[in-house]
């Protein structure tokens, strides 16, 4: 018998993705989350809390690849911490995090930045736990997921006039191509920080919204408004984006028409 790849956050957007591509390889999974699930087919689930450290032990015994996709808005930083204690004591061989594009390049300094942006900042703190860990490691930094966009474009719908951050522009990726990259650098050796990866084209917000608005016939209208604070500058500088790693393939177009199908 192999050891199981442990998944966090492998009941999310991107971990369902990735669990499906390990099972797809032949590995056997295990998904650490805070729900109990039933006895599922092939994938053996593990309760647990990243932040507050519970069931992280019985999740990372006898494993020797995690990765870990678990994350949330904030706090990110102390869940990979608690994940790469766990993995220390067991011995893991490999500890595989996604990061964002542009973790690096965006500052959170002021309160401002911070309320708006300090997810980067913990997605930083973030990778530097993983890189201190000791352990063998492969960091990922992708660009926003289509699905990401899309929840924003639902919300944003939802008002009868729409605030654009101006100047802010991104560079979408499939969640899919992000969970089969993910696989092969968790199935290889570790690599350190991995070239990043973000989708083929880059988009003004505006274009976006558009984008969903005309899909589902709709019309609003769109002020830009001005972000303060030195984050939001980076952000209208273009540190979000990766164009020299345009190689993701699938479109926000082709992610909305298929999407807007299945939502009419
Ligand atoms: N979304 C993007 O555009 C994007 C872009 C670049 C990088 N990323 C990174 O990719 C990762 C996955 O993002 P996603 O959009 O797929 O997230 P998601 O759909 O919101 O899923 C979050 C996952 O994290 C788990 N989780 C959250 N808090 C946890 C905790 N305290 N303990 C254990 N598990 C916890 C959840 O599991 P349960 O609810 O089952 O406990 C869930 O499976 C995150 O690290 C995110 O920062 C995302």
């Amino acid at each position: 018998m192999t050891s199981p790849i442990l998944v966090t956050g492998g009941t999310g957007t991107l971990g369902r993705q990735v669990v499906l591509r390990l099972r797809e390889a032949g590995c056997d999974v295990r998904v650490l989350s805070r729900r109990t699930h039933g006895a599922a087919t092939d994938i053996e689930y593990v309760t647990g809390d990243l932040a507050t450290g519970e069931g992280i032990e019985a999740a990372v015994e006898g494993t020797e690849i995690i990765v870990h996709c678990a994350g949330s808005s904030k706090g990110d930083e102390d869940k990979a911490l608690n994940l790469a204690q766990a993995a220390s004591l067991a011995r893991a061989r490999h500890l595989v995090y996604i990061s964002v594009v542009g973790a690096d390049r965006i500052p959170v300094v002021s309160g401002v930045d911070r309320a708006m942006f300090g997810y980067f900042a913990s997605k930083l703190a973030a990778e530097r736990v993983v890189a201190e860990s000791g352990l063998p490691w492969t960091t990922l930094r992708a660009a926003q997921f289509h699905d990401l966009l899309l929840m924003v474009a639902q919300q944003a719908a939802k008002l009868p006039v729409i605030p654009v951050p101006a100047g802010f522009r991104f560079q979408p990726v499939d969640a899919g191509e992000v969970a089969a990259r993910l696989v092969e650098l968790a199935l290889g050796a570790p690599a350190g920080l991995a070239p990043d990866i973000a989708g083929p084209r880059v988009y003004g917000m505006a274009d976006l919204l558009r984008g969903y608005l005309r899909a589902r016939r709709k019309h609003r209208l769109m002020v830009p408004v001005r972000l303060p604070g030195k984050a939001a500058r980076a952000f209208r500088a273009g540190a979000n984006l990766a164009p020299e790693r345009a190689v993701g393939h699938r479109t926000w177009e082709d992610f909305m028409a298929e999407r807007v199908l299945h939502e009419a």
